[in-house]
């Protein structure tokens, strides 16, 4: 067995911190085992005083499962395709507005049939104050929900499209290549279950969900915009302060996710980021095809 320490970072066993484990080094199947499994518990893991580069970020993430690639090609990093990178340089909207990316809670890619079951970044450089990733744990957030509301829930499905017409921000529009590669919209239930601890919660990415099947747009929305202010209170967040040697990986069903744009823009803020591949029970996976 390798050797570290866990301690549990948040709210309700929300977020890990691991420490005393150098992820260049050979892991061990037993710790591996035990990582995934604690993964399953937190949602989010940290580890701390990492060094990596893109090849060792590549097997860091294998630990949890095969990659995926990104889907904007431009993104791959220093040559590495299983590696994109996240810079806060200035992206713009047909309208002239800046457009910074994850800044409103999501989950990503959830517009693909199978999305990922895992995000990982690792910083390069950091602004010298904020950037915090934030992050709400949607399983908490499930269980509290009243009897009514997850009886209102059941069995409810929803349409996510690559950037829904209701969507809080704009989203970076793919490259002429990517865009090719952009998914039919899919169908998935609002309410999952974690294919490893069988937890329900709460399926959301209002960027992505542009309607609920056999309801009227507004309700749908109404619904979205209410289960969305329940689960982002503080007391199903864990915010995540970037330090340099952090990689941090996030369970991408259970938790949603923002970036914070409330940095220095002049100063770089740059990661690496993995993607690791999901899976569906085949009941989802038949619901979410039907949508093409
Ligand atoms: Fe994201």
């Amino acid at each position: 067995m390798n050797n570290y320490t866990l301690t549990v970072l948040g709210n309700r066993d929300t977020g890990a911190e691991i420490t005393g484990l150098d992820l260049r080094q050979p892991i061990d199947e037993a710790t591996r085992a035990q990582l995934n499994a604690a993964l399953g518990q937190y949602a989010i893991l940290v580890f701390r005083d990492q060094k990596l580069t893109a090849d060792n970020m590549q097997k860091a993430g294998e630990l949890f499962g095969d990659l995926r690639r990104h889907q904007r090609r431009n993104a791959q990093f220093a040559g590495n395709p299983w590696v994109s990178e996240i810079k806060n340089e200035p992206v713009f909207s047909a309208s002239g507005k800046p457009i910074y990316q994850g800044e409103s809670f999501h989950t990503d890619h959830s517009n693909e049939t199978v999305p990922p079951k895992a995000t990982a970044l690792h910083p390069l450089a950091l602004p010298d104050s904020g950037g915090d990733t934030q992050f709400v744990n949607v399983q908490n957030a499930y269980d509290d929900l009243s009897e009514s509301m997850k009886q209102r829930l059941e069995g409810l499905k929803a349409r996510h499209v690559f950037e829904s017409k209701y969507s809080p921000r704009e989203i970076r529009k793919p490259d002429a290549q990517s865009q090719k590669e952009v998914p039919p919209p899919v169908i998935h239930p609002l309410v999952r279950n974690h294919p490893e601890t069988g937890r329900k919660f709460l399926y959301l990415n209002p960027v992505r969900i542009e309607s609920i099947i056999g309801m009227p747009d507004n309700e749908a929305q109404s619904l979205i915009r209410e289960l969305v202010a329940h689960a982002t209170q503080s007391k199903y967040e864990y915010r995540h302060k970037w330090v340099s040697g952090d990689m941090v990986i996030w369970d991408n069903r259970c938790v949603m996710h923002k970036a914070n744009p409330d940095y220095d823009m002049r100063q770089l803020r740059h990661l690496m980021r993995i993607l690791i591949k999901g899976s569906l029970p085949p009941n989802e996976i038949a619901d979410a095809i039907t949508a093409h």
